[in-house]
């Protein structure tokens, strides 16, 4: 069965219940912080609270109730799988995007709702329930906080760039872990931030704070909607080929688009050479 694509006012729509959704979702979040989280361990240093379960809920019965035909891809598996979206359109949702940051009680969390037809990103949103910003974007009609309309930074170089990686979990198991990466970008730029929030490393991107952003092993409701933000704030967001983004290729390369392919060589270098002298 083909899906037709979804058309402007109805993409404005899915923004409006993201937003109000995220806004929910974040204040649940909130309160429990607030409240006391039961912390478990899904890997060796990989946490989920049970507020990650509870937001992802609420999360889903509100995309599902207004969206019935969308599919929902959830990190910690309440919607459905990858696999079956085909050409449905789709939500990407990060209950908790941070949840380490969350679980030592650090205010640095958001919640990120991306949705996406075709691999085409169409609106999303980042909430940082702390202070309250509130992130948000819609494909060809610009990226803002609240009421303010976002640009990237103008820094020509990465010499006089400030940028931001992470780790994946699997980090002490593989070489591939992005500390080759991390130790050469640092010693080119002019300094280097770990948020552990990729939502709001783009968000950064997106607003200007931040030159630029890499991380090697994402998931597609890590950066869907951070992405979308970078894109419509005037920046480049890619894999490591330099090609366009697909949310779900995992390497994410996002910048104010001046150095962004002198980012991708030293990267590619040196995974290069880590390949090459294993
Ligand atoms: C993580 C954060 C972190 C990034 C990890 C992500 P989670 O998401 O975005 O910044 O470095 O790769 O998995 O587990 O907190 O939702
Ligand atoms: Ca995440
Ligand atoms: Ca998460």
């Amino acid at each position: 069965m083909s899906t037709s694509i979804l058309g402007e006012g109805e993409i404005a729509r899915c923004l409006e219940v993201a937003r109000e959704t995220a806004r929910e979702a974040g204040a649940l979040a909130q309160r429990g912080r607030h409240e006391g989280i039961a912390i478990e361990n899904k890997g060796e240093v990989d946490l989920v609270t049970d507020c990650d379960h509870r937001c992802e809920a609420l999360v889903i019965e509100r995309l599902s109730k207004a969206f019935p035909d969308h599919h929902i891809v959830g990190e910690e598996g309440g919607g459905g799988a990858q696999s079956d979206v085909g050409d449905q359109p789709v939500w990407y949702v990060d209950p908790i995007d941070g949840t380490t940051n969350f679980a030592h009680g650090m205010p640095w969390y958001a919640v990120s709702l991306g949705l996406e037809q075709g691999g085409v990103r169409l609106c999303g949103a980042v909430y940082v329930p702390e202070n309250g910003w509130e992130f948000h974007a819609r494909r060809g009609c610009g990226a803002y906080l609240g009421e303010h309309r976002l640009f990237v930074s103008k820094t020509p170089d990465l010499d006089r760039a400030l940028v931001a990686t992470g780790f994946g979990y699997d980090r002490r198991r593989t070489p591939d872990n992005n500390l080759d990466e991390f130790r050469a970008v640092l010693l080119r730029c002019q300094g280097m931030r770990r948020i552990g929030v990729a939502s709001i490393d783009l968000a950064m991107v997106a607003r200007g704070w931040l030159d630029a952003y890499w991380e090697i092993k994402l998931s597609p409701w890590d950066i869907s909607a951070g992405a979308l933000l970078v894109q419509e704030a005037g920046g480049r967001v890619s894999g490591l080929d330099g090609a366009d983004l697909d949310s779900r290729n995992g390497y994410t390369v996002a910048s104010n688009g001046k150095f962004h392919d002198e980012l991708i060589a030293i990267l590619q270098r040196v995974r290069a050479e880590r390949e090459a002298g294993a």
